[in-house]
């Protein structure tokens, strides 16, 4: 059987704007996808994310963006709806979604624990139900977790834990979307070099992850490169489309099991 491509395909990108997403959509662009929405959360995520949009578009791409917190269930309804009515298909459906917070158990409070676990888990189970609900035959989920799943560390407790049901989700929704050729897949990179790694740690700590790696010598500053990731998640959704139901580190050697 060929192996699905990305040419003249509609994606769906949560956290699509900037970072890893952003560098995602900007690969699915040049292997050839002709539709993309690229989705954000946040009022001060918009301007990166139309300069994003607007980058797409001047390569040829149809791009729509779309704002919503993912948490609320009707937000990923009205993302995949609006999908769908712009460019009549969806193919491809990529989960960036993420929120992290490093602190000891005892430090934790309900609400770190419910933001954790809405954006983390929640978010990540209804977007694969909404992107099971739409996608074509022989599309591609993907959802980002962390390596941290495999560490064994202080204060990382409620994050790598509310990315831990996606591992579980991802397997059931094989499962389920495997009769319909759609592969479903978890992605779990080191730390990595973009803001939203900076934001906890120290000066010491950013120092330690930057060589906990097997290979860190050999990356620019030790961490993982979203240069490193981007290539995989386009990878699992088409050449690599036989995997389904996995949860791939791509980190280095930074974690294991
Ligand atoms: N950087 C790292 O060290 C690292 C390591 C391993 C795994 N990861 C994972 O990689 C993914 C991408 O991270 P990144 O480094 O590229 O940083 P990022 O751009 O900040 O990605 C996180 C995204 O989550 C969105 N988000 C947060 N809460 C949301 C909610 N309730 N509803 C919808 N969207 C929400 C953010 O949107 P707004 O900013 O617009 O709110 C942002 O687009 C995340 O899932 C993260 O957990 C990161």
């Amino acid at each position: 059987m060929s192996h699905p491509t990305l040419q003249d395909k509609v994606a769906v990108i949560a956290g699509g704007g900037k970072n890893l997403g952003a560098l995602i959509a900007s690969q699915f662009v040049e292997a050839g996808a002709s539709g993309l929405v690229l989705h954000y959360n946040s009022d001060s995520s918009r301007a990166e994310t139309e300069h994003t949009a607007a980058a797409l578009r001047d390569r040829g791409a149809d791009v729509i963006t779309f704002q919503g917190d993912l948490s609320v269930v009707a937000n990923s309804v009205r993302l995949f709806d609006q999908a769908q009515a712009h460019f009549g298909r969806v193919n491809v459906a990529v989960n960036t979604v993420g929120v992290v917070i490093k602190k000891p158990i005892l430090q934790v409070t309900e609400t770190d624990y419910d933001k954790s676990f809405d954006a983390n888990a929640k978010a990540a189970f209804f977007f694969m139900q909404q992107a099971g609900r739409v996608l074509a035959d022989r599309g591609s989920i993907v959802t980002i977790v962390s390596s941290l799943l495999a560490a064994y560390t202080d204060s990382y407790a409620v994050y790598p834990g509310s990315k831990a049901p996606v591992e579980h989700y991802t397997r059931a929704a094989s499962k389920e979307f495997g009769s319909r050729g759609i592969n479903v897949n978890a992605v779990g990179p080191g730390p990595m070099d973009t803001p939203f790694f900076y934001g906890q740690e120290s000066k010491e700590s950013a120092a330690y992850h930057a060589s906990a790696a097997a290979l860190s010598p050999y990356s620019t500053k030790g961490l993982t490169d979203i240069q490193d990731i981007a290539p995989i998640v386009r990878f699992l959704v088409t050449e690599g489309w036989w995997i389904t139901g996995q949860t791939i580190f791509a980190n280095g050697g930074y974690t294991t099991r």
